[in-house]
This record gives C-alpha cells, sequence and structure tokens, in this order.
C-alpha cells in the first residue's frame, strides 16, 4: 500500500512539534573586525585639521603644526600652539622653550623621541598671542580626538591653555598643577598632569622648582607603571 506522504505543516502538528531547526548553517567564523592603523587615523585628523575654514590663526600661519614624537608612546604632552620657529618648520616645541622642555625631560630620564608631542591650537596665533577661548574650544574637539587616537598611559597638560582646554579657566595652573587628574576623552580615564609650560619658566625662572617637584611625580608614575621608557 502506497503511504501518502502528509506535507511538513502537517507533521510538525502531529508531533507537537514547535520548535524547528532553521535550515540555514550557523557561522561560526567571525568577521575580523576592521582595525584602522594609527597612522592612518593621524592622517585623517590631520586632514580635517586642514580643511578648517574661517579660522584666523589658520589664515595667518605659514603651516601645518600637527605632531612630532612616538605615536606609540605611553606618554603624550600636549602645549599651547605653535611659535615662530614651529611655524616655520611644522614641528611642535623646536624653538627656545622646546630647548628646555628636552632638558627638563632629560631630568627625569626621558628622551624627547619617546614621547609624542602636538599642541591644543594648530596654527600659529599672530603674534604668538594666546589663543582666544573660543578658539581653544574649537581645536580641542581635534585634541579630544587625537589623545583618543594616541591612547596614551599619561597625558602631559603644559601651561594653561592646554588646562583650559579640558578644565576650563576657572581654575588657576599655580593651584592646579602637581597632581594627578582623572580626565576622561572618549569613555577612557586618562592619568592627566598639568604643569607649568616652559616658555612661562623661561619667562619666571623662580617657578622652575615647582616644575621640578611635577616632573618627579610623573617619574614615580612612570616607575609605578612599569613603564619603560
Ligand atoms: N609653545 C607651545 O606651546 N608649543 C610649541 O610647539 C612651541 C612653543
Amino acid at each position: 500500500m502506497a503511504i501518502k506522504l502528509k506535507n511538513q505543516n502537517e507533521i510538525f502538528e502531529i508531533f507537537g512539534i514547535n520548535e524547528v531547526y532553521a535550515n540555514k548553517p550557523i557561522n561560526r567564523m567571525k568577521i575580523k573586525p576592521k582595525v584602522e592603523l594609527k597612522s592612518k587615523k593621524l592622517i585623517n585628523l590631520k586632514n580635517k585639521i586642514e580643511a578648517i575654514q574661517d579660522c584666523e590663526l589658520k589664515k595667518s600661519a605659514n603651516n601645518l603644526v600637527f605632531n612630532d614624537g612616538d605615536e606609540n608612546s605611553p606618554i603624550m604632552l600636549v602645549g599651547e600652539g605653535p611659535g615662530q620657529k614651529e611655524d616655520a618648520l611644522g614641528k611642535p616645541f623646536v624653538g627656545e622653550a622646546g630647548s628646555l622642555l628636552n632638558k627638563m625631560l632629560a631630568a627625569i630620564n626621558l628622551d624627547r623621541k619617546k614621547i609624542y608631542i602636538t599642541n591644543v591650537v594648530n596654527y600659529r596665533p599672530p603674534n604668538n598671542r594666546k589663543p582666544e577661548p573660543q578658539e581653544i574650544s574649537r581645536y580641542a574637539e581635534f585634541l579630544r580626538e587625537h589623545i583618543s587616537i594616541i591612547d596614551p598611559k599619561i597625558l602631559i597638560l603644559m601651561g594653561s591653555t592646554a588646562m583650559e582646554a579640558f578644565f576650563g579657566a576657572k581654575i588657576k595652573i599655580t593651584k592646579s598643577r602637581g597632581e594627578w587628574r582623572e580626565l576622561i576623552v572618549n569613555k577612557k580615564m586618562i592619568k592627566t598632569m598639568i604643569t607649568f609650560h616652559p616658555a612661562y619658566l623661561l619667562r619666571q625662572p623662580d617657578q622652575k622648582k615647582f616644575s621640578w617637584k611635577d616632573l618627579k611625580i610623573i617619574r614615580k608614575e612612570l616607575d609605578k607603571l612599569n613603564l619603560n621608557i
């Protein structure tokens, strides 16, 4: 006797089957996440800054001053903005303040080439004036992205402009320098130290003793974190 085959739905009903296997195979292979290289992200950011419009700083500057040093360094240092020499050479901290910075770093056994350096504003302010609050906040957007790309273990903010970019103008650098702060950038906490700017120290050498204190705190932390730098 020929058996009449029932259709699938009838069979499910007869056997009380409520769940069926999907006939699509499960794909157990993970899709490789697209990891964009740091250097590529930095180029993109630089291009974004280069494309800035209606910026007084850009109009009078000769060059974009973006970065110097090791992009994989655990230490990122942020200054104010390029001076005349930096504007001419397109590199941060290459003038007089830069020479002092190199000596300050060497005093705690840090080679400038092994850290990553940038500024709050990437174009030289006319006559080296301090960047305006609105310029600071405009460039702080780029700076946040910059920090997030470098992803440092330790961030050093040099001078009141770098301090203001993240902590506002209400606090005084004389009161806020020399202690660790927690800065959240792109949902990540970064250990941050505010300290005097080398250009300020050139004008006020008697303040160097405070800088020295801050540098020693930074060295201690590097040793504590076992950062081989
Ligand atoms: N001062 C800064 O803040 N940055 C430089 O690059 C040079 C001097």
